[in-house]
């Protein structure tokens, strides 16, 4: 690793081993992995089914907490910050897009990015763009009524990215973000994440199966058995 990834570093992880169960049952997600991501870079993370993709952004988002090694985000291990410092450092900075959206059901559009901004609110955060704004730069400004429910995929996504810039994340991590939507939709809506990102300039980490989400990054981080198996750092 070059000392200026090192000064940029926004995020990393340090030997990080993610296991789960125990005796003939255990499973090891990820064993002795070490990444890197730097201000404003776009990072693919590929592999097969069960390589550990999903657990990794888990990681560098706070939702999970390593079986072995350490998680920083910004100089601080996300391990010593206690349970509700977590969610304040993840709401200060780290936003997640799940796969397949994750919008809360009973909300509409609009009140799932208007929920979103009333934590980032409470997190200390005064939002740059209010949520009809929000919903409108993902083109969806006379959808905000909408339940999740009458959404198509590809606009449930775009309102699941317009929430996670509620919170004006320095680190966006997408999980397969053009996994359920056909390759016309999925490409707008990477057009669009891209837009967003050369707007407001935040990291991205993807994990994706497309190899057109991939192309798009800087940097590709290729895991298999839970183990970097190319160029990470
Ligand atoms: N809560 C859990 N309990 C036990 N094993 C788990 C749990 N979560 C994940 N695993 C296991 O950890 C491994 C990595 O899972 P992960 O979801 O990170 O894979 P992935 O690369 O995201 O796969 P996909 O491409 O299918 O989304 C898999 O073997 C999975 O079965
Ligand atoms: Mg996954």
């Amino acid at each position: 690793m070059s000392a200026t990834v090192a000064t940029e570093a926004l995020s990393a992880c340090r030997g990080v081993a993610v296991r789960y169960g125990s005796g003939a049952a255990r499973v090891s997600a990820l064993e002795g992995v070490d990444l890197t991501v730097g201000a404003g870079e776009a990072l693919a993370l590929r592999g097969p089914s069960g390589s550990g993709k999903t657990t990794l952004l888990h990681l560098l988002g706070g939702l999970l907490v390593p079986s072995e090694g350490e998680v920083i985000w910004k100089g601080r291990s996300l391990a010593l910050l206690d349970v509700a410092a977590r969610g304040e450092a993840r709401a200060a900075g780290i936003a997640y897009v799940f796969q397949g959206s994750n919008l809360l059901p009973n909300l509409t559009a609009l009140e799932n990015v208007a929920f979103t901004a009333w934590l980032a609110g409470r997190a200390g955060l005064t939002p740059r763009l209010e949520p009809a704004e929000l919903l409108a730069l993902v083109g969806l400004d006379g959808k905000g009524e909408a339940l999740p429910g009458e959404l198509s995929g590809g606009e449930a996504q775009r309102v699941a990215l317009a929430r996670s810039l509620a919170q004006m994340p320095e680190l966006l991590l997408c999980d397969e973000p053009t996994g359920h939507l056909d390759s016309d939709t999925a490409t707008r809506v990477l057009d669009l994440l891209w837009a967003l990102r050369e707007r407001f300039g935040f990291a991205l980490v993807v994990a994706t199966h497309d190899p057109g989400v991939a192309a798009r990054c800087e940097r590709q981080v290729e895991l298999a058995d839970g183990r970097v198996t190319g160029a990470a750092g």
